[in-house]
């Protein structure tokens, strides 16, 4: 293949490596094992020159000037969401870029759901949902009078029961909001086996996609979802940048929540018509930079191959699992067993050692991991854990790494063995 894989074809994280400059820093000294991609992921050099590339002869308002740096700075964000939408599956007309994902998941909540929720309609999420999948769901459907239900998950594991979603359809959801991933457990949700079911009580199903479009291949369209919300820092974007796919019968009918410059058709001093398609979402002046940026990730991420990333990191989320258990034999493991199962991540708690007190010890191996409630707090409560360690993999994620992460777990249970 290219560069980056080895004769047989899959991917070679010693080569992807030598792609990201801040794998070779050592901060604090210490060689750097970076096992906190799904918290945000690092930025391969392809896009940082896209950036200064863009910024030092490109950079210009788009959308704005008349003159030729004007238009390129307008081709150069038009293209980027172009190459986006490509890397996604969707038409680019269908995708409005956004500021992260947290902005789409508040646009499809604050949006659609005002303008088609109200009393005793209902809302249906997980109960592993990251808050930025909860919270703008909380907020509108108290605003409404609607409610909000939920998919329940396993107390022990934390998986997601989805057996129990045919008895929730029952309700007939106006929406049913999911991660694509969960951003704890690792799951992939059966989005193509769950779509037509909840199309089938006349509910739209709206994706969190951020644990999944930089883990696994995704074809936006192929999975049946009618929004679906992603995240340019967890890609190797930069940290703004992002965005929202919705079909474009829904983005027509929805009302914008931002206004201001870019989005509007005509202005006069008491009322203001507002301007057709992602436009219309898109308030402000555009962050060109970030989405050239984004662009510059897809790219980046098609050059590896979609499939050989996710074939990679099931190799490194296997040797987690496996050994895991022999560094910490109390580790409880959420989420599924077979790591054909994840994307990406495994988090896991422990009685002996504290999330917090583990993830304190890797550091002092360079080894970074998340510790805490991942922006999940209603999960943990039901699995009636204060906090989580997770490890999560990409495709620079070499054996070294791992190796040192088992070397810091052993460091700690002898720690709190004594
Ligand atoms: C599953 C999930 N949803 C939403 C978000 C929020 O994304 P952003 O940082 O782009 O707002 C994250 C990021 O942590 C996430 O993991």
């Amino acid at each position: 293949m290219t560069a980056w894989h080895t004769p047989a074809g899959q991917l070679d994280p010693a080569k992807v490596r030598a792609a990201y400059p801040i794998l070779a820093t050592k901060p604090g000294g210490r060689p750097l094992h970076y096992l906190d991609s799904a918290a945000t992921a690092q930025r391969p050099k392809p896009v940082i020159d896209a950036v200064s590339e863009f910024l030092l002869t490109g950079n210009a308002n788009p959308h704005r000037g008349a003159y030729t740096l004007g238009s390129m700075a307008t081709d150069a964000y038009e293209a980027a969401r172009t190459r986006t939408a490509t890397f996604l599956g969707v038409p680019a007309t269908e995708l409005v870029m956004l500021g992260s994902a947290t902005e789409a998941l508040n646009l499809v909540a604050r949006s659609w759901g005002k303008g088609n929720l109200s009393r005793g309609d209902v809302v249906l999420v997980t109960e592993a949902e990251h808050h930025a999948n909860l919270i703008p769901w909380q907020q509108v459907t108290r605003e409404v009078d609607a409610d909000l239900e939920f998919i329940p998950v396993d107390d022990v594991t934390g998986e997601i029961l989805w057996d129990r979603l045919d008895g929730l359809l029952k309700l007939r959801p106006k929406i049913v909001a999911i991660g694509h991933v969960s951003n704890v457990l690792g799951s992939i949700a059966p989005l193509a086996q769950i779509a037509p079911q909840i199309h089938s009580v006349g509910g739209l199903l709206a994706v969190d996609g951020c644990q999944a479009v930089a883990n696994m291949p995704v074809n936006i369209l192929g999975t049946g979802a009618d929004f679906y919300a992603f995240s340019a820092h967890k890609m190797g974007g930069l940290f703004s940048g992002g965005g929202l796919w919705a079909r474009a019968n829904l983005l027509e009918a929805m009302a914008p929540i931002e206004t201001g410059g870019d989005m509007i058709r005509e202005v006069r001093l008491r009322d203001a018509t507002f301007a057709e398609g992602t436009q219309r979402f898109e308030a402000g002046t555009p962050d060109a930079s970030g989405t050239v940026a984004l662009a510059a990730a897809c790219e980046f991420l098609d050059e590896l191959g979609r499939q050989q990333i996710h074939d990679h990191e099931v190799r490194m989320l296997e040797r987690v699992l496996r050994e895991l258990p022999e560094a910490l034999p109390d580790a409880r493991i959420l989420g599924p067993k077979n790591a054909k199962d994840r994307a990406g991540l495994v988090s896991f708690s422990s009685d002996l050692v504290h999330a917090h007190d583990l993830a304190t010890i890797l550091d002092r191996r360079g080894v970074a991991i998340r510790a805490g409630h991942h922006c999940a707090m209603p999960l943990h409560e039901q699995l009636e854990l204060s906090a989580t360690a997770r490890v999560s993999v990409a495709p620079y994620t070499t054996d070294e790494d791992l190796d040192a992460l088992f070397e810091g777990l052993r460091d700690a249970r002898k720690i709190f063995e004594r």
